[in-house]
C-alpha cells in the first residue's frame, strides 16, 4: 500500500481520494479551500456524486482518507503526488495551466526522493514535460518521476468508472517509473496500457472529441430525420447493432455540455491549430452542438406561434445532464439564456438545482427558479425538458395540461416523454428528430 498526496478536491480529485482509499492507499487530499476541507474531515461531500459520500465516509473511519488544506502539507510524505487542480478554458480556447504549474512549483522544494507526480487532470499535449521542468526548475530532487494518468469519469457514475475502468492508461517513458504507477490499480480489473506521455494525453482528448463527435454526429441525423420524417431512434438502433458503431452516445438532444466536451473539443482544436493543424471536422462538431442549442428555441418559437417575446416558458432541468447537480456548460442554461433574451419569461424546475443558483450564473438573472414541477408549468404556453431526469417521466400529465396555457407545447430535447400519452393528454408534444 502506497502513501499518495491529491492535490485539489473538485470532482475529480475527491473521486480519485476516495477510491485510492477504497484500494487500500493511505491517502490525502489537499484543497486550498478551508470551508470545503472542513466539510469534507466530516464526510460532508459538496456535491452529488453517487456513492462518493459512502466511499469518503468510508475512507475517513479506516483512517486511510484525510483531507487538509495546502498541497505541500499533502506532499511531503507521499510517494505518488496526483495533480487534480483545474485547468479552466482561456480566451483562446487553450487549456489555462496556470494552477498546475503554480501546484508543481509549490510542491517541488517539499517532495521526497523517488516521489511520482502524477498528472490526473485533464491537460494539454505536452503537459506531462511542462510539469517536469517546472519541479526541477523549483527544486524537486532530481529522480522524482512524472506520469500522465488521464481520468475518464462520468459525472454521476465516477466512482464506478474509477473502481470498474474500460482501461488505465499511463503515460510514461521510464518504465520503472509507469510500474509503479500501474501498482496503484492493482485491486482494479482493467487493461493497463502504458504508454508515452504525449500519447497518454492525446488518448484523453482524442476520446472525448471521438464521443463529442458521435454526440453531434447523431443530433445532425436528428434533424435530417424531421426533414425526411425518419425516426432517429430507429436509426440509431439499426446503426447500433454494428459492433463498429455500437449503441452508445446515439443518443439526440440539446447538443453536449458538462465540464470536459465542449472545453476539451476548443483545446483540442486549438492545440491542432498552434500546430499547424486545421481540425475542420473537430469545428464542424462544435458547430453542429452550437447550432442544436439554436434548434430547440427554433422549436418552442414556432410552437408559441413564432415570437417569443412576453411568452411564458416552463424548462425542466437545468443541469447538462441527470444524476449529477452540474451547471457548466450546460445546454439548457444556453437555451434559457436565448429564450430571456427574445423576451420570454422563463420558469425553471431542476431536481438538483436550488432556487438561488440563477443568481450565480451569468446571464440568467432573469430566470426564475422554483421548487416545484407543476409551478414552472404554470400559466406557461411551452414546456421545453432539457435534462433526462427520471422523474419527469412520472409527473401527472393531466395536471401540466392544466396547469399550462393554449397551446401547451412541449418541446422534449431529450425524447424521455411518450409522444402518444403526451398528445392524448391535450400537449402539443415534439421531439428530437422523430
Ligand atoms: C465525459 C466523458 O464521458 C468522460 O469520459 C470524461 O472523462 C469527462 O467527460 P461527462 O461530462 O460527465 O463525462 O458526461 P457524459 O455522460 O459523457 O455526457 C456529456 C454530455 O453529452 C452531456 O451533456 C450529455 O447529455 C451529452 N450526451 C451524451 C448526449 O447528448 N447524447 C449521448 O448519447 C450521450
Amino acid at each position: 500500500m502506497s502513501d499518495v498526496a491529491v492535490i485539489g478536491a473538485g470532482y475529480v480529485g475527491m473521486t480519485t481520494a476516495a477510491c485510492l482509499a477504497r484500494l487500500g492507499h493511505r491517502v490525502t487530499c489537499a484543497d486550498v479551500n478551508e470551508e470545503r476541507v472542513a466539510q469534507l474531515s466530516q464526510g460532508k461531500v459538496p456535491i452529488l456524486e453517487q456513492d462518493l459520500p459512502e466511499l469518503v465516509a468510508e475512507g475517513l473511519a479506516s483512517g486511510r482518507l484525510r483531507f487538509v488544506v495546502g498541497a505541500t502539507a499533502a506532499a511531503r510524505e507521499a510517494e505518488f503526488v496526483f495533480l487534480c487542480v483545474q485547468t479552466p478554458q482561456s480566451e483562446n480556447g487553450a487549456a489555462d495551466l496556470s494552477a498546475v504549474e503554480a501546484v508543481a512549483r509549490e510542491i517541488a522544494p517539499v517532495l521526497r526522493a523517488h516521489a511520482v507526480v502524477v498528472n490526473k487532470s485533464t491537460m494539454p499535449v505536452g503537459s506531462t514535460l511542462i510539469v517536469a521542468r517546472e519541479l526541477a526548475q523549483a527544486g524537486a530532487p532530481t529522480d522524482v518521476g512524472v506520469a500522465s494518468n488521464p481520468e475518464f469519469l462520468r459525472e454521476g457514475q465516477a466512482v464506478h468508472d474509477f473502481l470498474q475502468p474500460n482501461r488505465v492508461v499511463i503515460g510514461c517513458s521510464n518504465t520503472e517509473v509507469a510500474v509503479r504507477v500501474s501498482e496503484l490499480y492493482a485491486g482494479v480489473q482493467a487493461p493497463v496500457l502504458v504508454t508515452d506521455a504525449a500519447s497518454a494525453e492525446m488518448i484523453k482528448y482524442a476520446s472525448n472529441a471521438f464521443l463529442a463527435t458521435k454526440i453531434s454526429f447523431i443530433n445532425a441525423i436528428a434533424n435530417m430525420c424531421e426533414a425526411v420524417n425518419a425516426d432517429v431512434r430507429e436509426v440509431a438502433l439499426g446503426m447500433g447493432y454494428d459492433t463498429r458503431i455500437g449503441f452508445e452516445f446515439l443518443h439526440p438532444g440539446p447538443g453536449y455540455g458538462g465540464s470536459c466536451f465542449p472545453k476539451d473539443t476548443a483545446a483540442l482544436i486549438h492545440t491542432a491549430s498552434e500546430h499547424g493543424y486545421d481540425f475542420s471536422l473537430l469545428r464542424g462538431v462544435v458547430e453542429v452542438n452550437r447550432e442544436q442549442h439554436k434548434r430547440m428555441v427554433d422549436k418552442l418559437r414556432a410552437a408559441v406561434g413564432g415570437s417569443l417575446d412576453g411568452v411564458a416558458v416552463g424548462i425542466w432541468g437545468l443541469t447538462f445532464k441527470a444524476n449529477t447537480d452540474d451547471l457548466r456548460d450546460s445546454p439548457a442554461l444556453a437555451i434559457a439564456a436565448a429564450l430571456l433574451a427574445e423576451g420570454a419569461r422563463v420558469r425553471a424546475y431542476d431536481p438538483a438545482t436550488a432556487p438561488s443558483a440563477a443568481e450565480r450564473v451569468p446571464g440568467l438573472e432573469g430566470l426564475e427558479i422554483v421548487t416545484d414541477p407543476y409551478d414552472a408549468v404554470a400559466g406557461a404556453a411551452a414546456l421545453a425538458l432539457l435534462t433526462e431526469w427520471d422523474e419527469f417521466r412520472w409527473l401527472d400529465f393531466g395536471r401540466v395540461h392544466d396547469a399550462m396555457d393554449a397551446p401547451r407545447a412541449v418541446v422534449d430535447a431529450r425524447n424521455l416523454l411518450d409522444p402518444a400519452a403526451m398528445r392524448r393528454r391535450g400537449l402539443a408534444y415534439q421531439g428530437v428528430g422523430r
